[in-house]
Parts: structure tokens; sequence; C-alpha cells
């Protein structure tokens, strides 16, 4: 039976456009002020059911919908991050690609259209921060053309300058656009709907132009019918109070059930276990900050998950998992995450720093940059600080690679001492920049 299921829209553009905010504004909450350093450094997912996006339509709304709803998937934009731009890509149906009106093309936003060329994703471009165009005069959640009306003759005007300008980018990199407005055939043009992420306006339009995306353009490809394997990607992995170790993920296609046998990538190789528990969190909450959880038998694609299951300590924030029945299927698994390992290409050197993270997403992210720095890694793992870590920065002939970089992991106890009697610095912070930055500060200092 083919089922229709909830699309996947994932919004990506340059640092500091407006992702997050775009987000916090259609599901009314406020996650951008809780972000460490005030960037996204994770990927993140959220339910909006059809009744909130048509809440959010309802001037306007004028189509007939089948789409349960969609699950939208933030991602960063900080130039550190293209993995985790490139998996949210991979995973979407739909693409909103979103640029600050004001600040134009950057190298992310030019990154995240590359990743839309690869995998051929339809997307909207979002001309965002409207509001602060010289002159503008905000109308709360109001539709664009409505509020556009209203505006004097000259802030039209350079309203539409920037407009023009988007289109020549876009039109540069092998794209035909134009204000959603002027658009006759969306299979042909790429739609530009201007909006403020924060004061709401435009949302309307782009929302309603998703839904008619999605409806029109992807109800009869086969990407948008829910196939028989469940399978989906790991988030995080955590502890939950009277559960147990858990693990956040989005499932992307089939449907998960209570007891399946699953396959996930794990630190040493794959883990095979079984479904205990699946839970859902709550419509229009964001999966990573949800605190209470709905339990369900079973969940059909797209969705946020958090899933219940027995020996889960090894798995790999990051990694895929998958429904199996047989040993091929567990076979078939590994090779392709083998695959996928490989792509990440963990080339160690001999000589070389120690880092450690929270999540595959950001493991890559630190690599690529140190990579980029020149500066030899001579391990890389996810997980916490361990004495065992200490013992093999410790072990280097140069003094400036006796260093562990920490990114959103731990100390485990005794790490500490342990650290300073071997003398090895440990660099932890929650913000990829700034741990970054501390670090090649110091190595800069003490060379010379
Ligand atoms: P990363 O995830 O770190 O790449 O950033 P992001 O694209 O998610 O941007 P974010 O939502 O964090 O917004 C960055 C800053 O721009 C915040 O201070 C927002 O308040 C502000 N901002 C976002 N949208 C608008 C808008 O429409 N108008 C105005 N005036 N400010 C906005
Ligand atoms: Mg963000
Ligand atoms: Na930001």
């Amino acid at each position: 039976m083919k089922v229709l299921r909830t699309p996947i829209v994932a919004v990506l553009g340059h640092v500091d456009h407006g992702k997050t905010t775009l987000l916090d504004r259609i599901r009314r909450s406020n996650v951008t002020a809780r972000e460490a350093g005030g960037i996204t450094q994770h990927i993140g997912a959220t339910e909006i059911p059809l009744s909130a996006i048509k809440e959010i339509c309802k001037d306007i709304w004028n189509v007939n919908v089948v789409i349960p709803g969609l699950l939208f998937i933030d991602t960063p934009g900080h130039k550190a991050f293209t993995n985790l731009r490139r998996r949210g890509g991979a995973l979407a149906d739909l693409a909103i690609l979103i640029v600050d009106i004001n600040e134009g093309f950057k190298p992310q936003t030019e990154e995240a259209l590359m990743i839309l060329k690869t995998f051929k994703t339809p997307f909207i471009v979002a001309a965002n921060k409207i509001d602060k165009i010289p002159g503008w005069q905000s109308n709360e959640g109001m539709p664009f053309m409505k509020s556009y009306a209203m505006q004097d003759e000259v802030v039209r005007q350079r309203l539409d300058n920037r407009i023009y300008e988007l289109i020549g980018e876009l039109y540069q990199r092998g794209f035909s656009a134009d204000r959603f407005d002027r658009i006759r055939d969306f299979t042909r043009n790429v739609a530009i709907v201007p909006i403020s992420a924060l004061t709401g306006e435009g949302i309307p339009e782009l929302l309603m132009l998703l839904v008619g995306l999605a409806q029109r353009y992807l109800e009869k490809s086969l990407r948008l019918h829910v196939e028989g394997k469940a399978r989906g990607t790991v988030l995080e992995v955590k502890e939950e109070k009277g559960l147990g170790l858990t693990f956040d993920a989005i499932l992307y296609d089939g449907t998960l059930r209570v007891g399946d046998r699953i396959a996930i990538g794990g630190v040493e190789g794959v883990i095979v276990t079984h479904v205990r528990g699946i839970l859902r969190p709550r419509p229009a909450k964001e999966m990573r900050l949800e605190s209470r959880f709905k339990s369900v038998e079973s969940v059909t694609a797209a969705a946020g998950i958090k899933v219940v299951a027995p020996d889960i300590e090894g798995v790999l924030a990051g990694s895929e998992f998958e429904v199996v029945e047989s040993d091929e299927d567990i076979k078939a698994f590994e090779q392709r995450i083998k695959q996928e390992y490989q792509e990440i290409a963990i080339e160690t050197d001999e000589e070389g720093v120690v880092i450690k993270t929270d999540t595959l997403g950001s493991l890559e992210a630190l690599i690529n940059e140190f990579r980029e720095l020149g500066i030899p890694i001579k391990k890389a793992d996810v997980g916490d600080i361990t004495k065992k870590d200490v013992v093999e920065a410790s072990a280097n002939r140069d003094e400036l690679n006796r260093v562990i970089i920490g990114f959103n992991v731990k100390l485990l106890p005794g790490v500490e001492e342990e650290a300073a009697k071997y003398g090895v610095r440990i660099f932890t912070d929650q913000i990829i920049y700034s741990l970054i930055d501390n670090f090649t500060q110091w190595r800069d200092e003490e060379k010379r």
C-alpha cells in the first residue's frame, strides 16, 4: 500500500540569515535564544501539523491538501558544518534557501545552492529580514503582498532592487528565478518569497507555496510514498530518567514499530538491537529541546522520534539505522555504513592532537577545520574525554600536540588530574569557533 508521508523540508542558508528564527516564528518558540553563541551547531527537527500551517495561512489558504504536515529540518549555517548541511540536504524532499535580503548571496548560500543542485531538491528562496529595509513599515504576520502594497513607493523600489539582485545571483548559477507572484510555471522557475522571520510577514505565502510544491510535484513521485523498510538518522544519544539510554532520530522512510529489530552504526562497528519503545515530541516542538514525549506503538516517516533500545552505549550520533529482518540485511547495512565512514575519512597521523566531540557531524566539522589549518590529528572520536585520551595525547613528541580538543563533551572523573600529571592541555567549548580560536591562539603564542 502506498501511503503519502510527511514531506521533509530542510532550511538551509548562510550563518545568521535567519533559519532558526523562521522556524521559531512558525512553531511559536524561541529556540534561537537558547543556542550557545547564537549559532546552530546540530541538525534540528520539528513537525508542523497541517492545522498549524493552515492557521498561519488562513487569509490566503486556497489549496486542497492531503499531506499530514511538514517536518522541518534546521541546519547550521556556520562554515564548519558543511557535512550537516549536506546531510540535511540529502534527507530533504524540499528546501527553503534563506538569504538575508540586505546581505545577498554569501559563501554558505552558494554552498547550500550547490547541495540542492546535487540532490535535485526543489526549493523556494526566502528573502529574509525585509523589516530591515530602510523605511519598511512592519505589519505583524501579514501576507507579503498585502504588506508590500501598504509601503511607500520608494521602499517598494528598494525591495524590488534587492530582489532583482537575487534573481541575478541565481541566474548566474543556472537558475531562472522570480518573485513568486510573477511566476506562472513553478516547475521551471524558482520562487523568491520576501519575508521577515521576525514579524512574520510573507510567511503565509512561503508556507502556501511549500505545501503546494509538496502536493503538486511530489505526490506522484515515489519519494513521498512510504516504502517498506524503516530507515533513519541518529541525531543524538541521550540518557533519559527512567528509560536509560535512548537515541533521538529522524525517521525518513518506512514505518518503525515497537519490537522491530534494528541495526545502527556504532563506534566499534554495527550494533544490532531491538526497539523497546518509541516516543514522539508534541507537534511544533523542536526535538532537541522537547521534554514531554508521548509513547507510541509505531510511527510512520517522516518524523522526529526518540527510540528506547537496549545495548546502545556505542551508538554513533550522526549515523544511520534501519530495520533488519535477516543476516543478509545486517550484512548489507554493514557494507553501506562502512562506505559512509570511508567518506568521512578519519585518517589519523602518528603525531597530533586528540579530538573528542558529541556527534559524528561535529567530529567531521572539526576534522575538516583542523586539516585546513594544517594541524595533525592523532585521534578523533565521538564521546567524553577519558584517561586513555590523556595518555594518547601525552605520547606526542611535540609539546604543541599534547592537546585534547573537546566539543560539547565532558571530562570523565580523574581526567583533569591525569592531564596535569602528564602535561596535557585540554580545550573544551560549546561553540565551535571559540574552540578553534582559543586553541589556535594558544598554539601561536607557544610557537613564539
Ligand atoms: P545559524 O543557524 O547560526 O546559521 O543562524 P540562523 O540562520 O539560524 O539565524 P538565526 O535565526 O540565529 O538569526 C540570526 C540573527 O538574525 C538573530 O539575531 C535574529 O533575531 C535575527 N533575525 C532573523 N530573522 C530576522 C528578520 O526577519 N528580521 C530581523 N530584523 N532580524 C532577524
Ligand atoms: Mg540557526
Ligand atoms: Na544564528
